[in-house]
């Protein structure tokens, strides 16, 4: 009885898997005419035109990348951004292309073979993990500070945690910090489960609640974030947390009740 009712989810689930594994190049297609005639973003676009090293992305991610990073690219200042998780070299390229030659863009990754694409295009690999609090802030010592923040690496909830914890107080004023691939906080072999607190995805709910620590007596539960978290943008798997300055809300009323 209780496997019977047990399996009926997780059967119905595998369906949706194979299902959604069989739509993959449907979709790859539906995209790329979306893109010609909607008008895609030049991440969007860079990206279906592009053919150097290999580049992993879900379709979805790149209008939100074209989304939430124009204003950097805009702004007179070079941006400063660090991916995690290097792989094949490709979305740093991405990234070189998009934010221009002033930009410094670094990437991190565990593989000792992605030092094979430091200095490659002006992109800077550095070889070490995530989870390891004084590595990442050499690196970000090393790239003078930071302004965007893209994990896409190991996606091991304490690995995510880790890295959150160290950057994001590193990110400048107005920085972005992004994670990607966060269904992975609803599989157990990434640390995560559905409904879990620690996965980055129970991280960025709690995260919801600390933004709203003057309306609840539990405080804070992110030293990290104090008052310094301005917005949280969730989108399918993809979390894009904006950081500035914020001070406590005020309200006031303005007009006459009419008589
Ligand atoms: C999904 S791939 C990155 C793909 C790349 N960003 C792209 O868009 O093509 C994940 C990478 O994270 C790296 N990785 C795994 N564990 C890591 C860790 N603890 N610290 C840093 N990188 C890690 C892997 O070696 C792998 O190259």
């Amino acid at each position: 009885m209780t496997d019977r009712l047990g399996s009926r989810p997780l059967d119905r689930w595998r369906a949706r898997l194979g299902l959604f594994r069989a739509d993959i190049n449907r979709h790859f297609v539906r995209d790329q005419q979306r893109r010609a005639s909607q008008g895609a973003g030049p991440i969007e676009r860079a990206y279906y035109d592009y053919s150097g090293p290999l580049i992993h992305k879900w379709n979805h991610y790149l209008p939100l990348y074209d989304r939430y990073f124009a204003p950097y690219r805009r702004r007179g200042t070079p941006v400063r951004m660090l991916e995690i998780g290097v792989s094949q070299g490709g979305s740093l390229q991405l990234w070189r292309g998009y934010f221009g030659e002033t930009a410094t863009i670094f990437g991190i990754d565990i593989n000792p073979d992605c030092a094979r694409f430091d200095g490659f295009n002006g992109n800077s690999v550095r070889i070490g993990s995530q989870a390891d609090p004084n590595f990442l802030r050499k690196v970000v010592e090393e790239m003078g500070g930071l302004d965007i923040v893209l994990d896409d690496g190991s996606h091991f909830a304490s690995h995510m945690k880790a890295s959150f914890d160290t950057l994001f107080p590193l990110l400048s004023d107005g920085g972005l910090y992004a994670a990607e691939d966060l269904h992975t906080s609803y599989w157990r072999n990434f640390e995560g489960r559905y409904g879990s607190r620690r996965s980055f995805l129970g991280v960025c709910k709690s995260l919801i609640d600390d933004m709203h620590h003057w309306y609840h007596p539990m405080g804070q539960r992110h030293e990290v974030v104090r008052n310094d978290l301005a917005a949280i943008h969730i989108h399918d798997s993809i979390v894009f947390l904006e950081k500035s300055r914020v001070t406590a809300p005020v309200h006031s009323v303005k007009g006459s009740v009419e008589a």
